[in-house]
């Protein structure tokens, strides 16, 4: 079976790092100089790879096989977070590449259609795993034209001034039995149960909304109290309100965070008279999500009641529903894994959003997880040991050699 050559990918998953580095982490935006280099650098080693590279019109770069017959898609995502780790996507991408070049380097192997991916704007630079729902047609209408970076550049003009036509590539009917995605676990399970590989079994729904507070702007000093209309004051109120509400109506494995904030005009002494709060919340179950999101339409409902400051919901991105992961891809998964890696896995849910989720709506689609050190992720100090990055690759290599060969 097809044996990966451990140098070579960690000399291309730090080559890929090289782009957009800082530190230890990376600092690559989708559709950003350093994105496209990095795309144009991933085109160029693919067809090294000996694959038919191309960049499709919104970034997505694909590494397509010569060999006939139904195709496996193997990627993941290789644009970061705005302060992401080297690993979130780009271990993947890299998995899939060496992938390819192993399985081309055995003979038993080397006829397999093996497809490989990197997608565009997983991590909502401009809207929410961008490059595999177009590629799957699960964009809504207008969603692209409307899409804006936090600098507010449009997705239009990156695409435009990244060269790009803006029409992403679509897959035929038929033309691929599924989908595997390699990823960091970017939580704390597999490292504190002592294991190496995690088959995903589910991937978590998450909902994204801007809470829009409108007030009035005045002086910070002469402003009677009674006559203020403060949104900072009432949007940091709503978030505490938002808080005690999901801890009485959180579900075992629902999540939530406010990561980002906006006050206007923001300055010391002026009552900001505008604020938006970026709500998320995530669980594996869908009616779970509905009663989180009744929590927030409800504590809405009571604070434009109350005033003095109108409060508006606004969806971010659209909602993202749970996906369950094809059970054969995770039969081949684990057998690979108990080849590879006896007594060193498991079957675990994905509490992070991927890329797999949106493919898993029109093919079966499988992920494979490594440890991330201390359970960190989107963060400068993201790592994983090279040793459990190439049992990695080599346990998914094996796994998509065999599913290929079914
Ligand atoms: O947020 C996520 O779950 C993914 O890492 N972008
Ligand atoms: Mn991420
Ligand atoms: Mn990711």
């Amino acid at each position: 079976m097809p044996t990966i050559n451990r140098q070579r990918l960690l000399t291309d998953l730090n080559k890929l790092r090289s782009f957009g580095a800082c530190g230890t982490g990376v600092v690559r935006p989708s559709l950003s100089a350093i994105d496209m280099q990095a795309r144009h650098w991933l085109a160029q080693r693919m067809t090294e790879a000996g694959l038919d590279a191309e960049i499709d019109g919104i970034g997505n770069v694909f590494g397509r096989p010569r060999h006939p017959g139904q195709r496996l898609l193997v990627g993941s995502h290789s644009d970061t977070q705005p302060t992401g780790g080297w690993l979130d996507g780009a271990l993947g991408v890299i998995y899939a590449l060496e992938a390819a070049r192993a399985l081309a380097e055995d003979p038993s192997c080397s006829a397999l259609p093996l497809e490989i991916v990197a997608w565009v704007d997983e991590e909502s630079t401009f809207t929410s795993c961008l490059g595999s729902r177009a590629f799957t047609g699960a964009l809504r209408d207008g969603e692209m034209a409307a899409a804006r970076n936090p600098d507010g550049l449009s997705l239009t003009d990156a695409l435009q001034q990244a060269g790009l036509s803006g029409q992403p590539a679509r897959p035929q009917p038929d033309q691929y039995l599924g989908y595997l995605e390699a990823h960091i676990e970017q939580g704390p399970h597999l490292e504190s149960a002592g294991k190496r590989i995690g088959i995903v079994s589910a991937i978590v729904g998450s909902r994204n909304f801007t809470v829009r507070f409108k007030g009035r702007q005045n002086h910070a000093g002469t402003t009677p109290m009674p006559l203020r209309r403060d949104a900072g004051i009432a949007m940091m109120r709503f978030g505490h309100f938002v808080d005690e509400a999901f801890k009485a109506a959180a579900g075992p494995k629902s999540v939530w965070t406010m990561g980002r904030i906006e006050l206007s005009p923001g300055a010391a002494s002026i009552i900001p008279g505008a604020a938006n709060l970026h709500l998320q919340f995530r669980d594996p179950d869908d009616a779970q999500l509905d009663r989180l999101q009744a929590c927030v339409e409800q504590l809405i409902a009571e604070a434009n009641a109350a005033g003095p400051v109108s409060v508006e919901l606004e969806e971010f991105s659209p909602p993202i529903r749970p996906a369950e992961m094809d059970a054969q891809f995770q039969r081949h998964l684990s057998e690979a894994a108990r080849l590879h890696a006896p007594d060193a896995w498991q079957s675990m849910p994905s509490a992070a959003v991927h890329d797999a989720m949106f493919l898993a709506r029109i093919m079966p689609a499988g992920m494979m997880f490594i440890p991330s050190i201390d359970g960190v992720s989107h963060d400068f100090s993201e790592n994983t040991g090279d040793d459990d990055i190439a049992l990695g690759s080599q346990v998914f290599t094996q796994a998509i050699a065999t599913i290929l060969k079914q």
